[in-house]
């Protein structure tokens, strides 16, 4: 195509063209994996996996995604670690754990639930956070959205 031009020129137009094409397809690509990711297509893993040494007594819980759902993964002070649902069961805040409640709390209405995720009467919340499931081998967490109580 631009082989009648000086090798400098024709590099500088091949890469201008690339530039080009590259910023034409972009957005579409853009869109494209907004659809997808919209429709589920990358819809998140079926587990968690994180490191129990994430979970330090400065920084005891870490949120995490499974499948779209937020969780909570809590070190407690006698380093069990236990993995709640997030969602605030008030109108769906996401919740965060407070050592010094202690529990979860959302600071959408003031909401508060105990260590074991059972809401505090008088709180707006009227149902408790679901516990799931957490399979520990050593070090390695697995955290998946089985409710405990159902695994048992
Ligand atoms: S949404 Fe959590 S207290 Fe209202």
């Amino acid at each position: 195509m631009f082989e009648h031009l000086p090798t400098k020129r024709r590099n500088i137009l091949r890469w201008l063209l690339a530039g080009g094409i590259t910023a034409f397809i972009a957005p579409f690509a853009y869109a494209i994996g907004k659809f997808l990711a919209f429709q589920g297509a990358f819809a998140g893993s079926k587990t968690a996996k994180l490191s129990a040494a994430e979970l330090t007594p400065d920084s005891p819980s870490k949120l995490v995604e499974i499948e779209g759902e937020p969780v909570i993964v809590v070190r407690e002070g006698d380093n069990s670690i236990r993995a709640f649902t997030a969602t605030c069961t008030h109108l769906g805040c996401i919740v965060s754990f407070k050592p010094q409640i202690p529990g979860f709390y959302c600071k959408c209405h003031s909401g508060k639930y105990d260590v074991n995720g059972v809401n505090v009467p008088g709180t707006r919340p009227k149902s408790p956070l679901t516990e799931l499931v957490v399979n520990q081998q050593a070090d390695d967490l697995e955290v998946s959205l089985t409710p405990k109580n159902s695994a048992a």
